[in-house]
Protein backbone atom coordinates (compact mmCIF):
# COMPACT_ATOMS: atom_id res chain seq x y z
CA UNK A 1 0.00 0.00 0.00
CA UNK A 2 2.67 2.47 0.98
CA UNK A 3 4.73 1.25 -1.97
CA UNK A 4 1.76 2.15 -4.18
CA UNK A 5 1.09 5.47 -2.62
CA UNK A 6 4.24 6.67 -2.68
CA UNK A 7 4.40 5.82 -6.85
CA UNK A 8 1.01 7.99 -7.35
CA UNK A 9 2.90 11.08 -5.17
CA UNK A 10 4.73 10.92 -8.92
CA UNK A 11 1.07 11.05 -10.82
CA UNK A 12 1.59 14.20 -13.13
CA UNK A 13 0.24 17.83 -12.52
CA UNK A 14 -2.53 18.88 -13.72
CA UNK A 15 -5.53 21.49 -12.61
CA UNK A 16 -7.53 21.04 -9.16
CA UNK A 17 -10.59 19.22 -10.10
CA UNK A 18 -14.32 19.35 -8.90
CA UNK A 19 -16.32 17.10 -7.57
CA UNK A 20 -18.45 15.04 -10.01
CA UNK A 21 -17.35 16.79 -13.35
CA UNK A 22 -13.26 16.54 -12.66
CA UNK A 23 -11.56 19.07 -14.61
CA UNK A 24 -13.71 19.28 -17.74
CA UNK A 25 -14.72 22.69 -17.62
CA UNK A 26 -11.15 23.06 -18.12
CA UNK A 27 -11.07 21.81 -21.64
CA UNK A 28 -13.14 23.93 -24.59
CA UNK A 29 -14.43 20.55 -26.45
CA UNK A 30 -15.18 22.15 -29.47
CA UNK A 31 -10.98 22.78 -29.71
CA UNK A 32 -9.54 20.33 -26.73
CA UNK A 33 -6.07 20.77 -28.75
CA UNK A 34 -5.90 24.41 -27.98
CA UNK A 35 -6.97 23.87 -24.68
CA UNK A 36 -4.24 21.58 -24.26
CA UNK A 37 -1.57 23.59 -25.20
CA UNK A 38 -2.58 26.23 -22.54
CA UNK A 39 -2.46 23.28 -20.36
CA UNK A 40 1.11 22.75 -21.43
CA UNK A 41 2.40 25.89 -20.82
CA UNK A 42 1.50 25.99 -17.36
CA UNK A 43 1.65 22.01 -16.53
CA UNK A 44 4.10 20.78 -19.01
CA UNK A 45 4.80 18.26 -21.27
CA UNK A 46 2.64 15.56 -19.44
CA UNK A 47 -0.14 16.64 -17.19
CA UNK A 48 -3.50 15.03 -16.15
CA UNK A 49 -7.26 15.53 -15.89
CA UNK A 50 -9.89 14.04 -14.78
CA UNK A 51 -13.08 13.22 -16.99
CA UNK A 52 -16.06 12.77 -14.11
CA UNK A 53 -14.10 9.69 -12.28
CA UNK A 54 -12.49 9.15 -15.81
CA UNK A 55 -8.58 10.07 -15.14
CA UNK A 56 -6.89 11.38 -18.14
CA UNK A 57 -3.02 11.82 -18.91
CA UNK A 58 -2.43 14.43 -21.50
CA UNK A 59 1.18 13.99 -23.35
CA UNK A 60 2.44 17.11 -25.29
CA UNK A 61 5.62 17.22 -27.82
CA UNK A 62 7.37 15.11 -30.13
CA UNK A 63 9.88 13.92 -27.19
CA UNK A 64 7.24 12.59 -24.81
CA UNK A 65 5.32 11.20 -27.81
CA UNK A 66 7.80 9.72 -29.29
CA UNK A 67 8.88 8.10 -25.60
CA UNK A 68 5.34 7.18 -24.80
CA UNK A 69 4.31 5.61 -28.23
CA UNK A 70 7.64 3.99 -29.78
CA UNK A 71 9.68 3.09 -26.54
CA UNK A 72 6.91 2.44 -24.45
CA UNK A 73 4.61 1.21 -26.87
CA UNK A 74 2.97 -1.83 -25.31
CA UNK A 75 2.40 0.01 -22.15
CA UNK A 76 0.26 2.85 -24.56
CA UNK A 77 -1.53 0.31 -27.25
CA UNK A 78 -4.78 0.47 -25.30
CA UNK A 79 -7.87 1.73 -25.98
CA UNK A 80 -10.31 2.92 -23.72
CA UNK A 81 -14.36 0.91 -23.43
CA UNK A 82 -16.32 3.82 -25.72
CA UNK A 83 -19.88 3.27 -24.04
CA UNK A 84 -21.40 5.44 -26.68
CA UNK A 85 -20.79 2.68 -29.27
CA UNK A 86 -22.31 0.02 -27.84
CA UNK A 87 -25.55 0.61 -29.25
CA UNK A 88 -24.44 0.01 -33.36
CA UNK A 89 -22.66 -3.26 -31.93
CA UNK A 90 -19.76 -2.95 -30.55
CA UNK A 91 -19.22 -5.04 -27.41
CA UNK A 92 -17.16 -7.54 -25.55
CA UNK A 93 -16.82 -9.90 -28.72
CA UNK A 94 -17.27 -7.41 -31.43
CA UNK A 95 -15.02 -4.13 -31.66
CA UNK A 96 -13.30 -3.59 -34.95
CA UNK A 97 -9.91 -2.43 -35.03
CA UNK A 98 -10.06 1.59 -34.38
CA UNK A 99 -11.57 1.27 -30.75
CA UNK A 100 -10.75 -2.36 -29.99
CA UNK A 101 -8.95 -3.54 -26.80
CA UNK A 102 -5.49 -3.91 -27.22
CA UNK A 103 -5.02 -7.91 -27.37
CA UNK A 104 -5.18 -11.14 -29.70
CA UNK A 105 -8.28 -10.31 -31.81
CA UNK A 106 -7.20 -6.64 -32.47
CA UNK A 107 -4.10 -8.12 -33.44
CA UNK A 108 -5.78 -10.28 -36.27
CA UNK A 109 -7.95 -8.10 -37.34
CA UNK A 110 -5.03 -5.72 -37.78
CA UNK A 111 -2.84 -7.92 -39.59
CA UNK A 112 -5.65 -9.20 -42.01
CA UNK A 113 -6.70 -5.59 -43.17
CA UNK A 114 -2.92 -4.59 -43.48
CA UNK A 115 -2.30 -7.68 -45.66
CA UNK A 116 -5.42 -7.12 -47.39
CA UNK A 117 -5.41 -4.01 -47.96
CA UNK A 118 -1.17 -4.34 -49.25
CA UNK A 119 -1.85 -7.11 -51.48
CA UNK A 120 -4.83 -4.88 -53.22
CA UNK A 121 -3.69 -6.58 -56.81
CA UNK A 122 -6.55 -9.38 -55.74
CA UNK A 123 -8.77 -7.94 -58.55
CA UNK A 124 -7.64 -7.35 -61.61
CA UNK A 125 -6.37 -3.67 -60.69
CA UNK A 126 -4.13 -2.41 -57.86
CA UNK A 127 -5.04 -0.04 -55.50
CA UNK A 128 -2.78 2.57 -57.14
CA UNK A 129 -5.20 1.86 -60.45
CA UNK A 130 -8.26 2.42 -58.78
CA UNK A 131 -6.90 5.68 -57.43
CA UNK A 132 -5.83 7.08 -60.60
CA UNK A 133 -9.33 6.03 -62.35
CA UNK A 134 -10.99 7.86 -59.52
CA UNK A 135 -8.61 11.06 -60.26
CA UNK A 136 -9.80 11.18 -63.27
CA UNK A 137 -13.78 10.93 -62.40
CA UNK A 138 -12.73 13.83 -59.98
CA UNK A 139 -11.38 15.54 -62.63
CA UNK A 140 -13.85 15.47 -64.92
CA UNK A 141 -16.82 16.46 -62.29
CA UNK A 142 -14.39 19.59 -61.82
CA UNK A 143 -14.33 20.16 -65.10
CA UNK A 144 -18.48 20.07 -65.34
CA UNK A 145 -18.09 23.07 -63.15
CA UNK A 146 -16.98 24.96 -65.87
CA UNK A 147 -14.90 27.51 -63.75
CA UNK A 148 -17.54 29.16 -61.72
CA UNK A 149 -17.50 29.07 -58.31
CA UNK A 150 -18.00 25.85 -55.96
CA UNK A 151 -17.48 23.88 -52.85
CA UNK A 152 -14.86 21.53 -53.64
CA UNK A 153 -15.93 18.91 -50.33
CA UNK A 154 -18.59 16.97 -51.84
CA UNK A 155 -16.34 16.28 -54.91
CA UNK A 156 -13.36 15.48 -52.67
CA UNK A 157 -15.54 13.55 -51.00
CA UNK A 158 -16.89 11.33 -53.29
CA UNK A 159 -13.70 10.43 -54.49
CA UNK A 160 -12.22 9.30 -51.62
CA UNK A 161 -15.52 7.44 -50.45
CA UNK A 162 -15.32 5.38 -53.52
CA UNK A 163 -11.71 4.78 -52.43
CA UNK A 164 -13.21 3.14 -49.39
CA UNK A 165 -15.98 1.40 -51.67
CA UNK A 166 -13.89 -0.31 -54.29
CA UNK A 167 -12.10 -1.62 -51.55
CA UNK A 168 -14.48 -3.03 -49.59
CA UNK A 169 -16.99 -3.61 -52.19
CA UNK A 170 -15.10 -4.21 -55.26
CA UNK A 171 -16.85 -1.38 -57.11
CA UNK A 172 -17.40 2.49 -57.10
CA UNK A 173 -20.61 4.51 -57.47
CA UNK A 174 -21.30 7.59 -60.16
CA UNK A 175 -20.79 10.58 -57.87
CA UNK A 176 -25.27 10.60 -58.99
CA UNK A 177 -26.02 7.44 -57.84
CA UNK A 178 -28.83 7.74 -54.85
CA UNK A 179 -27.11 5.09 -52.90
CA UNK A 180 -24.26 6.61 -52.65
CA UNK A 181 -25.72 9.27 -52.12
CA UNK A 182 -27.44 8.06 -49.58
CA UNK A 183 -23.82 6.70 -47.86
CA UNK A 184 -22.61 9.97 -47.68
CA UNK A 185 -25.56 11.18 -46.45
CA UNK A 186 -25.53 8.84 -43.39
CA UNK A 187 -22.03 8.82 -42.71
CA UNK A 188 -21.85 12.59 -42.31
CA UNK A 189 -24.98 12.72 -39.93
CA UNK A 190 -22.84 9.39 -37.88
CA UNK A 191 -19.64 11.80 -37.58
CA UNK A 192 -21.37 15.20 -36.73
CA UNK A 193 -22.76 13.16 -33.73
CA UNK A 194 -19.18 12.03 -32.41
CA UNK A 195 -18.21 15.75 -31.94
CA UNK A 196 -18.98 18.16 -28.69
CA UNK A 197 -19.65 18.05 -24.92
CA UNK A 198 -22.20 15.49 -24.88
CA UNK A 199 -21.15 12.64 -26.51
CA UNK A 200 -17.97 12.92 -23.92
CA UNK A 201 -20.32 13.11 -21.17
CA UNK A 202 -22.16 10.21 -21.86
CA UNK A 203 -19.22 8.69 -22.33
CA UNK A 204 -17.56 9.03 -18.51
CA UNK A 205 -21.25 8.82 -17.29
CA UNK A 206 -22.28 5.70 -19.25
CA UNK A 207 -25.61 5.06 -17.03
CA UNK A 208 -27.34 7.96 -18.18
CA UNK A 209 -27.03 5.73 -21.84
CA UNK A 210 -29.65 3.77 -20.16
CA UNK A 211 -32.27 6.31 -20.09
CA UNK A 212 -34.94 4.86 -22.58
CA UNK A 213 -35.02 6.72 -25.94
CA UNK A 214 -31.23 8.79 -25.36
CA UNK A 215 -28.78 7.10 -27.11
CA UNK A 216 -31.38 6.14 -30.20
CA UNK A 217 -32.32 10.38 -30.22
CA UNK A 218 -28.47 11.37 -29.57
CA UNK A 219 -26.90 8.62 -32.12
CA UNK A 220 -29.99 7.79 -34.73
CA UNK A 221 -27.15 8.96 -37.72
CA UNK A 222 -24.76 6.31 -36.64
CA UNK A 223 -27.47 3.52 -36.08
CA UNK A 224 -28.86 4.56 -39.84
CA UNK A 225 -25.48 4.47 -41.00
CA UNK A 226 -24.42 0.75 -39.78
CA UNK A 227 -27.81 -0.59 -40.72
CA UNK A 228 -27.16 0.67 -44.51
CA UNK A 229 -23.93 -1.11 -44.11
CA UNK A 230 -25.83 -3.82 -43.24
CA UNK A 231 -27.76 -3.72 -46.40
CA UNK A 232 -24.57 -3.25 -48.48
CA UNK A 233 -22.92 -6.15 -47.09
CA UNK A 234 -26.18 -8.36 -47.76
CA UNK A 235 -26.36 -7.55 -50.87
CA UNK A 236 -22.59 -8.22 -51.65
CA UNK A 237 -22.98 -11.41 -49.75
CA UNK A 238 -25.36 -12.90 -52.00
CA UNK A 239 -23.10 -12.84 -55.27
CA UNK A 240 -20.20 -14.06 -53.12
CA UNK A 241 -18.23 -16.92 -54.34
CA UNK A 242 -15.45 -18.03 -52.11
CA UNK A 243 -13.51 -19.42 -55.30
CA UNK A 244 -13.06 -15.56 -56.50
CA UNK A 245 -12.21 -12.97 -53.84
CA UNK A 246 -13.41 -9.88 -55.56
CA UNK A 247 -12.43 -7.46 -52.80
CA UNK A 248 -11.96 -6.61 -48.68
CA UNK A 249 -15.92 -8.19 -47.90
CA UNK A 250 -14.70 -11.16 -49.84
CA UNK A 251 -11.93 -11.95 -48.07
CA UNK A 252 -12.86 -11.04 -44.49
CA UNK A 253 -16.44 -13.48 -45.58
CA UNK A 254 -13.43 -16.37 -46.55
CA UNK A 255 -11.80 -16.15 -43.05
CA UNK A 256 -15.19 -16.91 -41.32
CA UNK A 257 -15.21 -19.70 -43.18
CA UNK A 258 -12.41 -21.44 -41.90
CA UNK A 259 -14.68 -22.23 -38.23
CA UNK A 260 -13.75 -22.41 -34.77
CA UNK A 261 -10.05 -20.57 -34.86
CA UNK A 262 -11.20 -18.08 -37.14
CA UNK A 263 -13.86 -17.03 -34.91
CA UNK A 264 -11.43 -16.97 -31.84
CA UNK A 265 -9.69 -14.52 -33.80
CA UNK A 266 -12.85 -11.72 -34.26
CA UNK A 267 -13.41 -13.08 -38.00
CA UNK A 268 -17.08 -13.34 -37.46
CA UNK A 269 -20.31 -11.38 -39.18
CA UNK A 270 -20.41 -8.15 -36.93
CA UNK A 271 -16.77 -7.51 -36.63
CA UNK A 272 -16.96 -7.14 -40.62
CA UNK A 273 -19.73 -4.57 -40.74
CA UNK A 274 -17.84 -3.01 -37.79
CA UNK A 275 -14.15 -3.43 -39.75
CA UNK A 276 -15.88 -1.93 -42.90
CA UNK A 277 -17.56 1.03 -40.33
CA UNK A 278 -14.19 1.99 -39.10
CA UNK A 279 -12.33 1.64 -42.96
CA UNK A 280 -15.31 4.45 -43.91
CA UNK A 281 -14.87 6.43 -40.38
CA UNK A 282 -10.99 6.88 -40.30
CA UNK A 283 -10.08 6.54 -43.96
CA UNK A 284 -12.22 8.85 -45.84
CA UNK A 285 -13.11 12.50 -43.90
CA UNK A 286 -9.32 12.04 -42.68
CA UNK A 287 -8.11 12.09 -46.25
CA UNK A 288 -10.97 14.54 -47.82
CA UNK A 289 -10.33 16.78 -45.22
CA UNK A 290 -6.52 17.06 -45.83
CA UNK A 291 -7.01 17.47 -49.87
CA UNK A 292 -9.54 20.16 -48.53
CA UNK A 293 -6.88 21.94 -46.70
CA UNK A 294 -3.98 21.13 -49.68
CA UNK A 295 -6.43 23.08 -52.28
CA UNK A 296 -7.04 25.72 -49.66
CA UNK A 297 -3.30 26.66 -48.79
CA UNK A 298 -3.01 26.68 -52.93
CA UNK A 299 -5.24 29.40 -53.28
CA UNK A 300 -3.81 31.05 -50.17
CA UNK A 301 -0.34 30.64 -51.59
CA UNK A 302 -0.46 30.70 -55.50
CA UNK A 303 3.09 31.33 -55.81
CA UNK A 304 3.74 27.45 -54.19
CA UNK A 305 0.86 26.17 -56.41
CA UNK A 306 3.12 27.49 -59.45
CA UNK A 307 6.05 26.14 -58.23
CA UNK A 308 4.26 22.79 -57.99
CA UNK A 309 2.29 23.03 -61.12
CA UNK A 310 6.24 23.59 -62.61
CA UNK A 311 7.83 20.65 -61.18
CA UNK A 312 4.30 18.59 -62.72
CA UNK A 313 5.08 19.47 -65.80
CA UNK A 314 8.53 18.85 -66.07
CA UNK A 315 8.67 15.20 -64.81
CA UNK A 316 5.11 14.45 -65.80
CA UNK A 317 3.87 16.50 -68.78
CA UNK A 318 0.24 17.11 -68.59
CA UNK A 319 -1.56 14.39 -70.19
CA UNK A 320 0.03 10.88 -68.74
CA UNK A 321 -1.58 10.45 -65.29
CA UNK A 322 0.38 10.74 -62.31
CA UNK A 323 2.24 7.75 -60.64
CA UNK A 324 3.84 6.57 -57.46
CA UNK A 325 6.82 6.11 -59.06
CA UNK A 326 7.18 9.97 -59.85
CA UNK A 327 6.93 11.07 -56.03
CA UNK A 328 10.59 10.70 -55.82
CA UNK A 329 11.66 12.90 -58.82
CA UNK A 330 9.29 15.20 -57.04
CA UNK A 331 10.67 17.05 -54.15
CA UNK A 332 8.77 19.74 -54.01
CA UNK A 333 5.34 18.72 -54.72
CA UNK A 334 6.06 15.85 -51.52
CA UNK A 335 7.37 18.33 -49.30
CA UNK A 336 4.14 20.52 -50.24
CA UNK A 337 2.14 17.54 -49.46
CA UNK A 338 3.75 16.87 -46.34
CA UNK A 339 3.60 20.26 -45.04
CA UNK A 340 -0.70 20.23 -45.93
CA UNK A 341 -0.26 17.45 -43.27
CA UNK A 342 1.86 18.77 -40.78
CA UNK A 343 0.43 22.58 -41.02
CA UNK A 344 -3.22 20.94 -41.63
CA UNK A 345 -2.77 19.43 -38.54
CA UNK A 346 -6.10 17.14 -39.63
CA UNK A 347 -6.10 15.16 -36.17
CA UNK A 348 -5.41 16.92 -33.58
CA UNK A 349 -5.78 15.63 -30.67
CA UNK A 350 -5.60 11.17 -32.72
CA UNK A 351 -7.71 9.02 -31.04
CA UNK A 352 -7.65 8.11 -27.05
CA UNK A 353 -5.28 5.25 -25.76
CA UNK A 354 -4.92 3.65 -22.56
CA UNK A 355 -2.53 2.19 -20.56
CA UNK A 356 -1.95 -1.46 -21.13
CA UNK A 357 -0.25 -2.01 -17.59
CA UNK A 358 1.04 0.61 -14.67
CA UNK A 359 3.96 2.43 -16.51
CA UNK A 360 6.40 5.48 -16.32
CA UNK A 361 7.28 8.42 -18.55
CA UNK A 362 10.11 11.25 -17.27
CA UNK A 363 9.66 10.06 -13.74
CA UNK A 364 5.78 10.37 -13.97
CA UNK A 365 4.02 7.80 -12.80
CA UNK A 366 0.95 6.53 -15.10
CA UNK A 367 -1.32 3.58 -13.60
CA UNK A 368 -2.80 0.93 -16.00
CA UNK A 369 -6.11 1.60 -17.51
CA UNK A 370 -5.44 5.53 -17.43
CA UNK A 371 -7.06 7.16 -20.76
CA UNK A 372 -4.14 8.80 -22.69
CA UNK A 373 -4.67 11.72 -24.75
CA UNK A 374 -1.55 12.19 -27.61
CA UNK A 375 -1.59 15.83 -28.78
CA UNK A 376 -0.32 15.44 -32.10
CA UNK A 377 -1.25 19.20 -32.94
CA UNK A 378 1.56 19.90 -30.36
CA UNK A 379 4.55 17.45 -31.86
CA UNK A 380 2.75 18.62 -35.80
CA UNK A 381 3.79 22.50 -34.30
CA UNK A 382 6.52 21.85 -31.81
CA UNK A 383 8.60 24.85 -31.16
CA UNK A 384 11.87 23.09 -30.68
CA UNK A 385 11.70 21.07 -33.73
CA UNK A 386 9.84 23.47 -36.57
CA UNK A 387 11.47 26.18 -37.85
CA UNK A 388 8.41 27.99 -38.38
CA UNK A 389 5.71 25.92 -36.67
CA UNK A 390 2.86 28.10 -37.12
CA UNK A 391 3.22 29.12 -40.80
CA UNK A 392 2.95 26.85 -43.73
CA UNK A 393 6.53 26.75 -44.92
CA UNK A 394 7.21 23.62 -47.34
CA UNK A 395 10.92 23.98 -46.54
CA UNK A 396 10.52 22.17 -43.50
CA UNK A 397 10.58 19.05 -46.01
CA UNK A 398 13.46 20.36 -48.34
CA UNK A 399 17.48 20.25 -47.58
CA UNK A 400 19.93 22.68 -48.47
CA UNK A 401 19.96 20.69 -52.08
CA UNK A 402 16.17 21.16 -52.50
CA UNK A 403 15.55 17.38 -51.76
CA UNK A 404 12.99 15.98 -49.80
CA UNK A 405 13.54 15.71 -46.01
CA UNK A 406 11.22 14.21 -43.25
CA UNK A 407 11.60 15.33 -40.06
CA UNK A 408 10.80 13.00 -37.47
CA UNK A 409 8.44 14.98 -35.88
CA UNK A 410 6.18 14.34 -38.48
CA UNK A 411 3.45 12.12 -36.79
CA UNK A 412 -0.14 13.28 -38.29
CA UNK A 413 -0.59 9.50 -38.61
CA UNK A 414 0.94 9.09 -35.01
CA UNK A 415 3.21 6.50 -34.20
CA UNK A 416 3.85 2.88 -32.08
CA UNK A 417 1.60 -0.19 -32.32
CA UNK A 418 -1.57 1.66 -32.68
CA UNK A 419 -0.05 3.97 -36.00
CA UNK A 420 -3.20 5.01 -38.45
CA UNK A 421 -3.39 1.50 -40.17
CA UNK A 422 -4.25 3.34 -43.65
CA UNK A 423 -1.01 5.14 -43.84
CA UNK A 424 0.36 4.10 -47.13
CA UNK A 425 -3.21 3.94 -48.83
CA UNK A 426 -3.58 7.94 -47.49
CA UNK A 427 0.17 9.02 -49.00
CA UNK A 428 -1.53 7.49 -52.46
CA UNK A 429 -4.64 9.04 -52.54
CA UNK A 430 -2.76 12.17 -51.28
CA UNK A 431 -0.31 12.03 -54.21
CA UNK A 432 -2.56 11.08 -56.81
CA UNK A 433 -5.34 13.11 -56.36
CA UNK A 434 -3.65 16.31 -55.42
CA UNK A 435 -1.14 16.38 -58.44
CA UNK A 436 -3.90 15.10 -60.96
CA UNK A 437 -5.84 18.27 -59.98
CA UNK A 438 -3.11 20.76 -60.20
CA UNK A 439 -2.13 19.22 -63.89
CA UNK A 440 -5.47 19.53 -64.55
CA UNK A 441 -6.50 23.32 -63.15
CA UNK A 442 -5.43 26.36 -61.57
CA UNK A 443 -7.15 27.07 -58.58
CA UNK A 444 -8.17 30.41 -57.36
CA UNK A 445 -10.51 32.18 -55.40
CA UNK A 446 -13.72 33.87 -56.73
CA UNK A 447 -13.34 37.29 -57.06
CA UNK A 448 -16.17 37.93 -54.80
CA UNK A 449 -14.91 35.52 -51.91
CA UNK A 450 -13.18 36.93 -48.63
CA UNK A 451 -10.12 35.30 -48.11
CA UNK A 452 -10.73 31.81 -46.48
CA UNK A 453 -9.58 31.09 -43.13
CA UNK A 454 -6.60 29.23 -41.90
CA UNK A 455 -7.88 28.00 -38.11
CA UNK A 456 -9.86 24.61 -38.46
CA UNK A 457 -13.22 23.82 -37.28
CA UNK A 458 -12.94 20.49 -34.85
CA UNK A 459 -14.88 17.73 -35.27
CA UNK A 460 -12.88 15.14 -34.07
CA UNK A 461 -10.91 16.00 -37.33
CA UNK A 462 -9.71 19.57 -37.60
CA UNK A 463 -11.55 20.58 -41.18
CA UNK A 464 -11.13 23.84 -43.28
CA UNK A 465 -14.75 25.94 -42.80
CA UNK A 466 -16.78 25.75 -45.86
CA UNK A 467 -14.40 28.28 -48.73
CA UNK A 468 -15.40 28.55 -52.49
CA UNK A 469 -12.94 27.94 -55.25
CA UNK A 470 -12.57 28.58 -59.14
CA UNK A 471 -10.74 25.47 -61.09
CA UNK A 472 -9.29 27.02 -63.88
CA UNK A 473 -8.45 24.47 -66.71
CA UNK A 474 -4.60 24.56 -67.59
C1 LIG B 1 -5.83 5.41 -36.82
C2 LIG B 1 -4.56 9.56 -39.02
C3 LIG B 1 -6.15 7.80 -43.26
C4 LIG B 1 -7.40 3.67 -41.06
C5 LIG B 1 -5.38 6.69 -37.07
C6 LIG B 1 -4.85 7.57 -36.06
C7 LIG B 1 -4.49 8.72 -36.68
C8 LIG B 1 -4.79 8.58 -38.07
C9 LIG B 1 -3.87 9.96 -36.03
C10 LIG B 1 -4.77 7.28 -34.55
C11 LIG B 1 -3.50 6.54 -34.22
C12 LIG B 1 -3.35 6.34 -32.74
O1 LIG B 1 -4.30 5.95 -32.08
O2 LIG B 1 -2.26 6.59 -32.21
C13 LIG B 1 -4.92 9.44 -40.35
C14 LIG B 1 -4.74 10.49 -41.34
C15 LIG B 1 -5.19 10.00 -42.53
C16 LIG B 1 -5.65 8.64 -42.29
C17 LIG B 1 -4.15 11.87 -41.04
C18 LIG B 1 -5.25 10.65 -43.89
C19 LIG B 1 -4.62 11.71 -44.26
C20 LIG B 1 -6.57 6.51 -43.05
C21 LIG B 1 -7.03 5.60 -44.08
C22 LIG B 1 -7.41 4.45 -43.44
C23 LIG B 1 -7.16 4.62 -42.03
C24 LIG B 1 -7.10 5.92 -45.57
C25 LIG B 1 -7.96 3.16 -43.99
C26 LIG B 1 -8.34 2.87 -45.12
C27 LIG B 1 -7.09 3.80 -39.72
C28 LIG B 1 -7.38 2.78 -38.73
C29 LIG B 1 -6.91 3.27 -37.50
C30 LIG B 1 -6.37 4.59 -37.78
C31 LIG B 1 -8.07 1.44 -38.97
C32 LIG B 1 -6.94 2.57 -36.14
C33 LIG B 1 -5.64 1.79 -35.93
C34 LIG B 1 -5.66 0.95 -34.65
O3 LIG B 1 -6.30 1.31 -33.68
O4 LIG B 1 -4.97 -0.09 -34.64
N1 LIG B 1 -5.33 7.32 -38.30
N2 LIG B 1 -5.48 8.36 -40.96
N3 LIG B 1 -6.65 5.88 -41.83
N4 LIG B 1 -6.49 4.87 -39.13
FE1 LIG B 1 -5.89 6.55 -40.06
Amino acid sequence: FMKRRKKWSHYPPGPVSLPFIGTMLYVDFCNPHLSFNQLQKKFGNIFSLQNCWTNVVVLNGYKTVKEALVHRSEDFADRPYVPIYEHVGYGNKSEGIVIARYGHVWKELRKFTLSTLRNFGMGKKSLEDRVTEEAGFLCSAVSSEKGCPFDLRFLVNNAVCNVICTTIYGERFDYGDDTFKKLLHLFENSLNEEAGFLPQLLNVVPILLRIPGVPQKVFQGQKAFMDFIDVLINKHMETWNPAYIRDFSDAFLKEMEKGKTAEESGFNYNNLRLVTADLFAAGSETTSTTLRWAVLYMLLHPEIQSKVQAEIDKVIGRERPPTMKDQVSMPYTSAVIHEVQRYGDVVPIGLPHMTYRDTELQGFFIPKGTTIIINLSSVLKDETVWEKPNEFYPEHFLDANGQFVKPEAFLPFSAGRRACLGEQLAKLELFIFFTTLLQKFTFVLPEDQPRPWENGHFALTSSPHPYLVQAVPR
